[in-house]
């Protein structure tokens, strides 16, 4: 697979309706790609080295990465995959295409396209992989079911994000910080059982990477009734 750069007037990103109005988490993530690119691989590159490296990806397996950003997590997978990513940002794109290009990797490719309507057959992929981009999008749970539909039955589901916290005193601090966070386009409230609770998945396993850790890291198995023996 090669890495082909759509032409521009193809790689605006199309809202729901289908008009070419830009969302406005393409805008914001737009004019936040310096700040971003400046501070962000400090904060989240290892806990999403360590959650790739988690999760067995075997030769071939088909990738999708919804929300790819600058493609921050791109060099953490392994070699021998096909690894698609997805993003609503055009700015973004252009930073992760230039990092595909800049390091030859052919196996992988990026194209804009919104994470609540995937343009992709269902059970696509072996593995379906998010970080730090269901908290931002405009509906979480469609999100999530556009994840389960293109991931395969026995498939591979890798969420790296914040998720409300399970103790109320620390779950009240940091939803006041909600206010300032959602100018960046991003809600602290989001509760993981909120997004998964009526999904064909199984919850395998769902940790911080580290005692403090903001983040969690929720691995699961795809439609795990449809699994032929
Ligand atoms: C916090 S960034 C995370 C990017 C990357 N995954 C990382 O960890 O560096 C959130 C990303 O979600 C993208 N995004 C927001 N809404 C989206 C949507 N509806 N569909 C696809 N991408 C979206 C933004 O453009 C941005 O690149």
């Amino acid at each position: 697979m090669t890495t082909a750069t759509p032409p521009k007037q193809n790689r605006r990103p199309k809202t729901r309706h289908g008009s070419d109005r830009v969302p406005h988490a393409a805008k914001l993530y737009h004019n936040l790609v310096p700040a971003y690119q400046a501070l962000w691989p400090a904060v989240a590159g290892r806990n999403i080295r360590s959650a790739i490296a988690s999760v067995d990806m075997p030769d071939g397996a088909s990738v999708l990465e919804v929300g790819v950003g600058t493609g921050l997590a791109l060099p953490f997978y392994p070699k021998n995959i096909r690894l698609t990513g997805i993003d609503l940002s055009e700015a973004m794109l252009a930073e992760a295409e230039t990092l595909i290009q800049r390091r030859g990797w052919d196996h992988m490719s990026v194209r804009p396209m919104n994470a609540e309507h995937l343009e992709f057959d269902d059970n696509q992929f072996d593995v379906v992989t998010s970080f730090h981009t269901v908290s931002v999008v405009s509906d979480p749970e469609k999100m999530m079911r556009e994840i389960v539909r293109v991931c395969r039955p026995g498939g591979r589901i890798l969420i790296v994000n914040h998720f409300r916290s399970e103790n109320p005193l620390i779950a009240r601090v940091v939803d006041s910080a909600g206010n300032v966070t959602r100018r960046l386009g991003w809600r602290t409230d989001l509760e993981l059982q909120e997004i998964v609770h009526e999904l064909p998945i199984r919850v395998d396993a769902r940790y911080k990477p580290s005692p403090f850790s903001f983040f969690t890291i929720m691995q699961a198995t795809c439609k795990p009734d449809q699994v032929s023996v």
